[in-house]
């Protein structure tokens, strides 16, 4: 039984009380997202397995250890998403969505999935705050989509919990001599690898650069470095990209052991480590080859994910991140039958002229009902009793001040209540 009353390890819900805090930092991205001029996407969540293995690729973690594959009942194998560049490229293709002129330009906040050993930080079922834009080669494309994600961390009051770690890792050309050069480094210390890392020795060098294992990372350590094999237009890129960013005064570090753990990735990789926390709180790159790879034409595009997990524990630890809000403006009181009748309908008028309102549902005394009222944080009450029905005039209280004014319960009870809250100063309260 306890089984059913417990969420699978790697997950967790959002009770009220923290969904509010999400919803506030979705809010953040949404309007930088509106600020750039990026559209809001949705796609499945899960996808043809196919499709991963074509873009993230065989060789990374994430592919050959954490996705969630599984047959349907029709006996296709399909991935629930372990992130959300691919379905974003599929969905433009279906769509049609690359004949509408560039550059085009597409955020999504989305749950993706991944089989990965549970640990602060690290969910199988994890958020995604991510954006994509398509067709645009030029640095400066770059340069605003990592502006883009540092004005994010800076309007959440992050920046400085977290840097900006810069890299290019060339294009298929350039890459060519560097793989040669890391297979020879590799094999020379290819017994002291882990197995995964010797099978991806021949199939995809670069995948042991990020391998977890701390054996390998150590040997990882002395590997030659892409930035010295990028051809002459990697590296004008590159350094264009960052000459814009020293220009809009970010600071970035470059390094040069970032590769990024998906294998689509051309040219400029970013991330956002942190080293309060001890992981990335978010990450992205140029992929200028995956459309092609998927079916499409070749078409240059870039993007980044924000991993909403980890950005909320960072927000949850900094007091007054979030202003406590209350969930009714205002609570009516009804004392009997007649009077929660007459509530019922007051609270349904106020809903309707977008007033924030409760009253009581489970028929209980004026005490209990106060309290209900300042739980739900009710800037203003209204007692309804036998004598405020026969009068059709109540008590309208700031709960602040505990003032009172007198409102109308009759037809203009909305117009009297809003002019009350609207001029609250002017009218004593
Ligand atoms: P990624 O680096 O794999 O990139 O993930 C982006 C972010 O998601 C990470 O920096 C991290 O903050 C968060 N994240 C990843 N795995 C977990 C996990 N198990 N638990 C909690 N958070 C996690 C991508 O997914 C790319 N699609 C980003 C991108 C978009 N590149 C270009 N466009």
């Amino acid at each position: 039984m306890e089984l059913i009353t417990k969420a699978p390890k790697g997950t967790r819900d959002l009770l009220p009380g923290e969904s509010e805090k999400w919803t506030a930092v979705e809010n953040v991205m949404a309007d930088e997202a509106r600020l750039n001029g990026f559209a809001e996407i949705r796609t499945p969540v899960f996808e043809h397995t196919e499709l991963f293995l074509r873009s993230v690729g065989e060789t990374t973690d994430v592919v050959e250890k954490q996705m969630y594959t599984f047959e349907d009942k029709g006996g296709r194998s399909v991935t629930l998403r372990p992130e959300g560049t691919a379905g974003v490229v599929r969905a433009m293709l279906e769509g049609g969505l690359f004949n509408g002129g560039y550059p085009q330009k597409y955020y999504y906040k989305t749950t993706c999935y991944r089989y990965e050993k549970p640990q602060a930080g690290r969910m199988r079922e994890l958020h995604q705050f991510g954006v994509e834009m398509f067709g645009a080669a030029e640095p400066a494309a770059d340069a605003q989509v990592i502006a883009m994600a540092v004005s994010i961390f800076e309007r959440l009051g992050l920046w400085g919990d977290v840097s900006l770690a810069v890299n290019s890792i060339g294009c298929p050309t350039c890459r060519a001599e560097y793989h040669k050069a890391l297979k020879a480094y590799f094999s020379a210390r290819k017994d002291e690898l882990c197995e995964t890392c010797r099978e991806r020795l021949d199939r995809n060098p670069m995948r042991i650069l990020d391998c977890k294992s701390p054996v390998c990372g150590e040997i990882a350590k002395g590997a030659p470095k892409i930035t010295d094999y990028l051809c002459a237009d990697c590296a004008a890129h590159f350094e264009k990209v960052k000459s814009l960013l020293t220009a809009a005064g970010i600071p970035f570090a470059v390094d040069p052991g970032l590769v990024r753990g998906l294998d689509y990735y051309t040219r400029t990789v970013f991330e956002f480590p942190s080293a309060k926390f001890g992981y990335a709180l978010g990450g992205g790159g140029r992929y200028d080859g995956l459309v092609e790879e998927i079916g499409g034409k070749p078409t240059p595009a870039l993007g980044f994910g924000l991993g909403f997990d980890r950005i909320m524990l960072a927000m949850l630890e900094k007091e007054d991140a979030f202003p406590e809000e209350g969930r009714a403006e205002v609570y009516l009181a009804p004392l009997g039958e007649a009077a929660a009748e007459k509530a019922f309908l007051l609270v349904n008028a106020l809903h309707r002229a977008g007033v924030a309102a409760d009253t009581d549902l489970c028929a209980r005394g004026l005490k209990a009902q106060m309290k209900y009222a300042d739980k739900i944080g009710a800037q203003y009450t209204v007692v309804l009793g036998e004598n405020e029905l026969e009068t059709g005039k109540a008590q309208l209280k700031e709960m602040k001040t505990g003032k009172t004014k007198p409102i109308s319960l009759g037809e203009d009870f909305i117009d009297a209540y809003l002019t009350a809250v609207t001029s609250a100063e002017d009218i004593g309260f």
